[in-house]
């Protein structure tokens, strides 16, 4: 009996071996653990930043971490662990694992670490927020992106709230989202890969990275918004506002003695706004204005809504930092 066994031993090995070599990375038992507390994270198609996503954490999940590789550093922390979904998250939004994982799970393989990542460049043609994600309400403005800026997306996203009723936004290499109507192309859907399912996600400071954090939809109040008598028009910029005058003039720059008037718009026609501008006086009829699409500024007094109860409608004095530098 036990000779018999031992010849068939080297048989029953043969396939055995044959998956060892392409399962030798896994090995080693997977380990469970879950998300810091109040922590929600996207799991990567590699491990860095801008890698796409394969899915979403949220709060409180239980991950099945199977190996260990390298990739970008949170927080001094080199470490991505590749869950059972087949991607990867980082071990600073882990809770504290009493151990190393890269001794106690296997390495992932050299694979693991190659940046899969697809390039397009655009230009930005309108006053644009560049948000950590794809929503200009809720989601934190990561950078001010002003027309003519060049710019570098790497996916896109049609589950982004709309804006003039598109609901595709682009990530670009600052690893922030800008809708595709403030761009000069639509995405170019056949050179960038989709950015997959994307949480909503907040602003952590202590890192440079887009970190996750407990919600707080409620949105602060901007204090930095004139008090105004519009209507909550509920919707997102670009705005439309609608002429309530004879006609509303618009000019090269905001204010009715000093500029000339580049164009005007007729009663009741519908006219997109990008920012909002506050005289450095008051003056009547004249302390609060808009820059429409067509890069001139109206009153805000000649149409029949308001964008100064908004929260979030951008001032325009955003727009002209210079954001360029760090756009590179
Ligand atoms: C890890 O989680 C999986 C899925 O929930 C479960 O099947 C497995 O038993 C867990 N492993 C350990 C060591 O707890
Ligand atoms: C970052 O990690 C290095 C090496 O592990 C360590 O020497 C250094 O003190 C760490 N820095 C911080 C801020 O934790
Ligand atoms: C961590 O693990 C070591 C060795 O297994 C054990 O002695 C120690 O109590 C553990 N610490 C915690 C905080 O669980
Ligand atoms: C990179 O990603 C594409 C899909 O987006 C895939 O077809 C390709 O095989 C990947 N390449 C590597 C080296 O992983
Ligand atoms: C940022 O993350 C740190 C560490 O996880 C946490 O202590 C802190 O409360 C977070 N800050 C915010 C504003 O969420
Ligand atoms: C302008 O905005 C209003 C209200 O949001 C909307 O009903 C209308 O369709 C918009 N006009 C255009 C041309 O999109
Ligand atoms: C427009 O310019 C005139 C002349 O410089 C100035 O007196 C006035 O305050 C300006 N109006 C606004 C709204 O800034
Ligand atoms: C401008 O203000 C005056 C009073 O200050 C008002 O009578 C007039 O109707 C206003 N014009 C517009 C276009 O709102």
């Amino acid at each position: 009996m036990v000779h018999s066994v031992r010849r068939l031993l080297p048989i029953l090995l043969v396939p055995w071996l044959v998956d060892a070599k392409t399962l030798t990375a896994k090995i080693k038992t997977p380990i469970n653990n879950t998300l810091e507390y109040g922590v929600a994270t996207e799991c990567k198609t590699c491990p860095y930043s801008l890698c796409t996503n394969k899915a979403y954490y949220d709060y409180g999940t239980t991950v099945t971490l199977l190996c260990w590789t390298v990739g970008t550093q949170i927080d001094n922390d080199t470490t991505w662990l590749e869950t059972s979904d087949g991607c990867y998250v980082t071990q600073d939004d882990l809770m504290a694992y009493n151990g190393t994982y890269e001794t106690d799970l296997s390495y992932c393989g050299e694979d693991s670490e190659e940046e899969n990542l697809t390039f397009d460049t655009t230009v930005v043609q309108y006053d644009s927020e560049c948000n950590i994600c794809p929503d200009n309400l809720d989601c934190a403005t990561v950078m001010y992106l002003s027309p003519d800026t060049e710019i570098i997306v790497t996916c896109w996203t049609d589950a982004g709230a709309a804006v003039i009723g598109d609901t595709t936004w682009l990530k670009t290499t600052d690893n922030c989202y800008v809708n595709e109507q403030g761009l000069r192309d639509p995405a170019n859907k056949d050179i960038l890969d989709n950015c997959g399912p994307i949480g909503f996600l907040q602003l952590n400071d202590t890192g440079s990275r887009k970190r996750e954090s407990l919600p707080d939809r409620d949105p602060a109040p901007d204090l930095s918004s004139p008090p105004g008598t519009g209507i909550d028009l509920g919707s997102q910029y670009l705005v439309n506002l609608t002429v309530g005058e004879d006609y509303a003039y618009c000019y090269n720059c905001p204010n009715t003695t000093t500029c000339d008037v580049v164009t005007r718009y007729r009663f009741k026609q519908e006219v997109w706004m990008q920012c909002y501008y506050t005289a450095p006086v008051e003056v009547a009829n004249e302390t609060y204005w808009y820059e429409t699409t067509d890069f001139c500024y109206v009153r805000e007094v000649d149409f029949f809504q308001s964008l100064f109860d908004q929260y979030r409608f951008p001032d325009c004095s955003l727009f002209d930092q210079d954001t360029t530098t760090t756009s590179r």
